[in-house]
């Protein structure tokens, strides 16, 4: 996926992504624009299309959710869990790429990876920490979220991020009582695989889209 390590340097020098930015949690309806000043050359004032973008975006993290779990559930159920490790291997990375079109890039992101290519840019980092921090203070995940347009060395770009939960479906092979045989098959795709011992309600990582604007 395209990422310019610029626009991540850009990000760094930006004084607290996501700080100022929670939404109120149990508010559905968007909020006004926030921190839309990243680089000496921004304006501070609100982008007007972070309102439209984030309802696209909306709109998107729940179909890509949805395919993801479709293809795993019904893999779980015609093969179990060592069926389901290889439709992830294979399908969660194709999902993906399949959801990342008109350019939109959609991905998953963690900070206790199992496949090192989700791993986190500085901006979703950032946003990591600080739903984490959310979540420990009592913040319930799946209404974690947040929104901005970011203004970096390749042009303004709209940024999203949205909490994953870990559910009860998928202790099976991120929790902390995982099979020995799904386990031994989960170390021999990811031999570096840090994403276990997870309890359900916990941040597991996130749904982060990105779109260019100019
Ligand atoms: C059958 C085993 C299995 C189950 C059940 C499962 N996962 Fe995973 N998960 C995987 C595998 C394998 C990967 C690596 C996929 C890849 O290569 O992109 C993965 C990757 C992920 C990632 C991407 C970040 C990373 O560490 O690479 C997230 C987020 C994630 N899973 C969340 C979940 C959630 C939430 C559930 C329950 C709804 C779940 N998983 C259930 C096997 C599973």
């Amino acid at each position: 996926m395209p990422r310019s390590s610029l626009l991540v340097l850009t990000l760094l020098a930006t004084p607290a992504a996501c700080k100022d930015s929670p939404q109120p949690e149990a508010d559905p309806t968007p909020q006004p624009a926030t921190a839309a000043a990243t680089g000496p050359a921004a304006s501070p004032s609100e982008d007007p299309r972070l309102d439209a973008l984030r309802s696209e975006a909306r709109v998107k993290v729940p179909l890509f959710a949805k395919a993801l779990k479709g293809e795993l559930l019904a893999a779980m159920e015609s093969g179990g869990p060592t069926k389901a490790i290889e439709v992830c291997n294979l399908r969660a990375p194709a999902i993906a790429a399949e959801a990342s079109k008109d350019g939109w890039t959609v991905g998953r992101r963690s900070t206790k990876l199992r496949n090192p290519d989700n791993a986190p840019d500085a901006w979703e980092a950032e946003v990591l920490s600080d739903f984490e921090r959310r979540a420990n203070a009592g913040d319930r995940v799946e209404e974690l979220e947040f929104a901005e347009i970011v203004d970096g060395e390749d042009g303004k770009r709209f940024r999203y991020a949205k909490g994953i939960p870990v559910g009860g479906e998928c202790l099976a092979c991120h929790g902390g009582d995982i099979d020995l045989e799904v386990h031994g098959l989960i170390l021999e795709r990811y031999p570096n695989d840090r994403a276990i011992d997870y309890r359900p309600g916990q941040l597991r990582g996130i749904f982060s889209l990105e779109k260019g604007l100019e």
